[in-house]
């Protein structure tokens, strides 16, 4: 649900984007990719060492809560360039970390990123070009948006849109 709607979001702020999705519906997947890499859900997972681990230069001792950051690590400029840049065929786009790394790797990954592609398709099929509604968001320089009050997951309460009928 948080997926979809960060990606409506970004859809109906760059019609550009819309369109090109609209007319090459290939490109859906790697744009999740980039909505995964700048908007994934959760923001911060937690660890508990069990024996001591070197974490770059930090020596960590066991027993030690650890907060990853994965919204952090898919911003890294070593890994990713322009970071802070939506770029919707970013090349490497799905080197996010969105969904953890390792054995404890999101589970419903391939779920959650068949829902999002089956429901942009259906959306597009359905309705025509769709923006943000300005009586609940505000204008374009002042947009507002509500998220649920959470440090660990990113998740908008609400994000209402006008569209053009098909
Ligand atoms: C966009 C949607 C989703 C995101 C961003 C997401 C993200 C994550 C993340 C970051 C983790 C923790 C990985 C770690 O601790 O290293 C996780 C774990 C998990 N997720 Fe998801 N998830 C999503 C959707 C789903 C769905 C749809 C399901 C099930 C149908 C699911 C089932 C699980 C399970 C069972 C785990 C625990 C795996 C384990 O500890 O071994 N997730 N998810």
């Amino acid at each position: 649900m948080s997926l979809v709607t960060a990606a409506l979001r970004v859809l109906a702020e760059n019609p550009d984007i819309q369109a090109k999705l609209r007319q090459d519906r290939s490109l859906i997947p790697n744009f999740l990719e980039e909505m995964l890499r700048t908007e994934g859900t959760v923001k911060a997972l937690f660890r508990l060492t069990k024996r001591p681990v070197r974490i770059g230069d930090i020596d960590v001792r066991p027993g030690t809560h650890i907060m990853l950051i994965p919204a952090a690590a898919n911003r890294d400029p070593k890994r990713f360039d322009q970071p802070h840049e939506f770029i919707f065929d970013r090349k490497n786009a799905r080197e996010n970390v969105s969904f953890g790394r390792g054995i404890h790797a999101c589970t419903g990954s391939p779920l959650a990123r068949a829902e999002a592609k089956a429901a942009l398709e259906r959306l597009f099929k359905r309705i025509g070009e769709f923006r943000i509604d300005e009586a609940f968001h505000g204008p374009a320089d002042a947009r507002r948006y509500d998220f649920v009050p959470s440090f660990m997951f990113r998740v908008r309460t609400a994000l209402h849109l006008e569209f053009d009928p098909r």
